[in-house]
């Protein structure tokens, strides 16, 4: 299945002249974003960044933004809306602040896909709801943008209220640069599935064999700082997958010794997966794509504003590090910055 790609000569700019565009948020992504499109053209004085009083305000202000604290106010007379809050806010502040006052043929743009997939967000039907959705950090995004460059972004037009939700959403990729490297089609489903997918099933199996993987290797008398240092602190996975994005998920292992390619690569080979795969399909559809974890985590999402072991988060680390890789590390790290 390939999808299909968007570019600069896809979009037209034009299509944005004369609208109002609120950015709801002035963060990592809200930052970029907004600069980029007034870099593109948009006038500074159809750009409205909505944001609470807070250091994020400030730096908009800084920049030469003009900022409203009253959500209700900004929305009022956005045609296009950037919703560039964190996403575990974003159904509270949206649905209470900005969608009562929001136009009926309004643009409403999301860079996640969680909260449009697990319908969290009210909508009207007349209004637009699209997402792009750099895959990229906000300071790449800019970062990338002045260079020139573009960066890989996922494009998609979840609610067709005006008739003309894709040439608007091209029209707005392009104007923060994600159509110069081709922004891919792609949907909240495929983005939210792929996203909590990595972070629930992939990233997790990595984290596990890491883990493992130290305590064999201690247990067989290896030191922690060599330990530390082979696996992870010589930055050499980094490396690797640099070497994945630019060569080759395969064609990297060309870089490493004979011996360690036909271990790496027979090694592979020999694993026939099949528990893996097994647990990964569980994870995506009976927990990722049912919403039973979405369910799960909107009860728990308040309780992480607190502090100490009521946070749930910071339980979940108290635990991850009292593994012996994390406590090694925590050894080997006092000792490098001479405490030990
Ligand atoms: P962020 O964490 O940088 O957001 C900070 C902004 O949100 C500030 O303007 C702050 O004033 C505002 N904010 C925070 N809590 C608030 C609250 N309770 N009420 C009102 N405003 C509040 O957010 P980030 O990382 O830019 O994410 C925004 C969206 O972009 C999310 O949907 C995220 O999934 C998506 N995204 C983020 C990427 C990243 O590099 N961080 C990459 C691609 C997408």
């Amino acid at each position: 299945m390939s999808a299909k790609i968007y570019y600069d000569t896809d979009a037209d700019l034009g299509l944005l002249s004369g609208k109002t565009i609120v950015f709801l948020g002035f963060g990592n992504q809200g930052a970029a974003q907004a600069q980029n499109l007034r870099d593109s053209g948009i006038p500074n004085d159809k750009i409205l960044i909505a944001n609470r009083e807070d250091a994020y305000a400030e730096d908009a202000k800084s920049k030469g933004f003009t900022v409203e604290h009253d959500f209700a106010k900004a929305a009022s007379v956005a045609d296009v809306l950037f919703l560039l809050i964190p996403d575990q806010v974003q159904q509270r502040v949206y649905n209470g602040q900005v969608a009562p006052t929001l136009k009926a043929n309004a643009t409403i743009v999301v860079a996640s896909g969680y909260n449009v997939f697990y319908q969290l967000l009210e909508f009207k039907p007349t209004q637009d709801v699209v997402m792009v959705a750099p895959r990229m950090i906000g300071s790449s995004v800019r970062s990338l943008y002045e260079k020139g460059k573009g960066f890989p972004c996922f494009v998609s037009v979840e609610q067709d209220g005006t008739g003309s939700g894709l040439a608007t959403a091209l029209a707005l990729s392009k104007a923060i640069g994600a159509t110069k490297a081709g922004a891919i089609a792609s949907s909240v489903r495929e983005e939210t599935a792929m996203d909590l997918f990595a972070e629930q099933a992939l990233w997790p199996h990595i984290i596990m064999l890491f883990r493992e993987a130290f305590s064999v290797l201690k247990e067989a008398g290896c030191s922690d700082e060599a330990l530390c240092y082979e696996m992870w602190m010589s930055k050499e996975p980094a490396e690797i997958f640099e070497r994945a994005a630019e060569e080759g998920f395969i064609k990297q292992l060309k870089h490493h010794s004979s011996v360690s390619q036909f271990g790496q690569l027979s090694g592979a080979l020999a694993l026939d997966g099949k528990d893996a795969r097994e647990h990964f399909k569980n994870i995506l559809y009976n927990q990722v794509l049912n919403g039973k974890f979405c369910k799960e985590f909107s009860k728990i999402e308040a309780d992480l504003e607190k502090e100490g072991a009521e946070n749930p988060l910071n339980e979940l680390y108290r635990k991850s590090e009292e593994s012996e890789l994390g406590q090694a590390e925590k050894r080997v790290r006092q000792r490098l910055a001479g405490l030990l």
